[in-house]
């Protein structure tokens, strides 16, 4: 679909049917979030794609979306809840494998990330990571819509009980936010039919 169609067709969905995203659709969708832009480059969260519906049954006591439990896929997006000097150390190595130059030529990149975010607290790089995510889930949201895959996303859950259910504390991750894919139950979900509520384009956006 068109690009402003698509945006135009899509909506947070409430209400999903029983149709499955494929795996070749979910793969682009997946790629899209993949490809999405971060802050040097270093994609400080990562995205869980929960398939099995007992798990998904789970979570969703832990939340007050239905969505989580309905849809087809949720994807959860979770930052980092730190950045460390390692962290940075294997993206410089993999910049380097990548674009085949020498490890060298990247010092400089490298001592302005370390200095970046390794002079900033745990907390602060958390903050930052969870903006990284949203860029990603806000790619995630127009990429289902291309697709004409429906999609909700979500801050309404209980994250600590998501981290700790998903094992994500261990890996030094935190859930922040999550993506439900599948498709609109048109008959039930009166949200389906509602018109889009934005602000006056002229207030919301200046040209100088
Ligand atoms: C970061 C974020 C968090 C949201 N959290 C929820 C949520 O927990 N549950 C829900 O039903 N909708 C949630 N929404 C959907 C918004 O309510 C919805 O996007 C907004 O009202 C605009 O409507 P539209 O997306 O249908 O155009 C969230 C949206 C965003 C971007």
């Amino acid at each position: 679909m068109e690009l402003i169609e698509a945006m135009e067709w899509r909506y947070a969905t409430k209400q999903y049917s029983d149709k499955k995203v494929s795996d070749d659709v979910l793969e682009k969708i997946t790629k899209a979030i993949h490809l999405s832009a971060s802050s040097y480059g270093i994609q400080p969260y990562k995205i869980l794609v929960i398939e099995n519906p007992d798990v998904r049954k789970k979570l969703s006591a832990h939340s007050f979306n239905p969505q989580i439990n309905q849809a087809s896929h949720l994807l959860v997006f979770a930052a980092f809840d730190s950045i460390k000097s390692d962290t940075i150390e294997k993206y410089v190595e993999l910049i380097a494998k990548v674009r085949e130059i020498p490890i060298e030529d990247l010092s400089v990149f490298k001592e302005k990330a370390l200095n970046r975010l390794l002079l900033k607290s745990d907390e602060d790089n958390f903050i930052w990571a969870t903006k990284q995510a949203y860029i990603a889930l806000g790619t995630g949201m127009i990429a289902a819509a291309v697709e004409k895959v429906d999609a909700t996303p979500m801050e309404g859950f209980i994250a600590e009980n998501f981290d700790e259910m998903l094992g994500l504390k261990e890996k030094g991750l935190r859930s922040v936010a999550l993506l439900s894919l599948g498709y609109r139950d048109v008959e039930n979900d009166s949200n389906a039919r509602l018109k889009k509520v934005r602000w006056p384009r002229e207030e919301f956006i200046t040209t100088i």
